[in-house]
């Protein structure tokens, strides 16, 4: 059997299947694992501090399970303990932001960034905002929306929108939120404007650390600076023709299946993906 190259994923829950989504189209054969870390969720209400613990514990999950990268698809983790994940682990942490950049770049003036209560307070957020002139953001963090779409992965009901989502007119909407993602089309036609994520960027960022698009490998460029061997896995070929896995985490028979249906129902997994879970428990 080939050995593909390893990627772990982890969010809080389900919102993390759009990075995912984007994964498996950009490159087959990589064999992703997927971490929900349902248990400490929703990561939006808790303390910095609180989230790195929860982060830590996945990533040691992935060094455990041999992962040759780790994707933190959560604004909110990335937001609150990034830096200090790619301090204390050996392979490339790849981290999802809030697209305030690409919707600046596409000339919206008047922009709606909807993050996490937690994302809202990190000094890391603030700066990225910071970043942006010329561009007025109304920062908004709906307290339960994230949980509301969580339940929309397992049950399949849309929140309503107005319950959750300020009023008002934009020219852009950022959903720096992974959950609300898995929403997009629906922000879109509720505020009548195109609606950005970092979905795709950090799918891009992941493979530009894997060797592709003309970058080095994973190992011999990355935040440990040439701390790490290259690695052979991932500098082999990741060609597009061979299968993706998947294999969901420590997640119940009934939530990896959830979640698989979810994604059909979502349009966000291409069919060519062998798709499998793991049980034991890591931790
Ligand atoms: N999906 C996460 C994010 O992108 C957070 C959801 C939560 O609050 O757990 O920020």
């Amino acid at each position: 059997m080939k050995d593909l190259p390893r990627v772990g994923i982890m969010d809080s829950g389900a919102g993390g299947l759009g990075v995912l989504s984007e994964c498996l189209k950009l490159a087959g054969g990589v064999r992703y694992y997927y971490f929900a870390d349902g248990e400490n969720a929703p990561y939006g209400s808790k303390s910095e501090g609180e989230i790195a613990s929860f982060v830590r514990a996945g990533l040691q999950m992935f060094v455990r399970l041999g992962a040759d990268a780790a994707v933190l698809a959560c604004n909110t983790a990335t937001a609150a303990c990034v830096e200090e994940m790619r301090q204390n682990f050996a392979f490339p942490v790849v981290g999802t932001e809030p697209a305030v950049h690409p919707a600046a770049a596409a000339g919206c003036k008047n922009v709606l960034v909807l993050v996490t209560p937690r994302t809202a307070k990190t000094a890391r957020f603030r700066a990225l905002l910071a970043r942006e002139r010329g561009c007025v953001f109304t920062v908004f963090a709906p307290p339960l929306l994230a949980s509301a779409m969580e339940e929309f992965a397992a049950e399949g009901t849309l929140p309503t929108l107005s319950d959750h989502l300020p009023k008002g007119e934009f020219d852009g909407v950022v959903l720096g939120c992974t959950h609300y993602t898995l929403a997009k089309g629906e922000i879109a036609r509720f505020y009548g404007a195109p609606v950005f994520d970092g979905n795709y960027g950090t799918a891009q960022r992941l493979f530009s650390l894997m060797g592709r698009d003309g970058c080095p490998p994973i190992g011999k460029f990355s935040h440990q600076k040439g701390a790490l061997t290259t690695n052979k896995r991932s500098a082999s070929n990741c060609d597009i023709q061979t299968k993706n896995e998947v294999i969901f985490l420590n997640s119940s028979k009934k939530r990896s299946k959830l979640y698989t249906e979810q994604m059909f129902f979502l349009r966000l997994m291409p069919k060519n993906v062998r798709i499998s879970q793991m049980d034991e428990n890591f931790f």
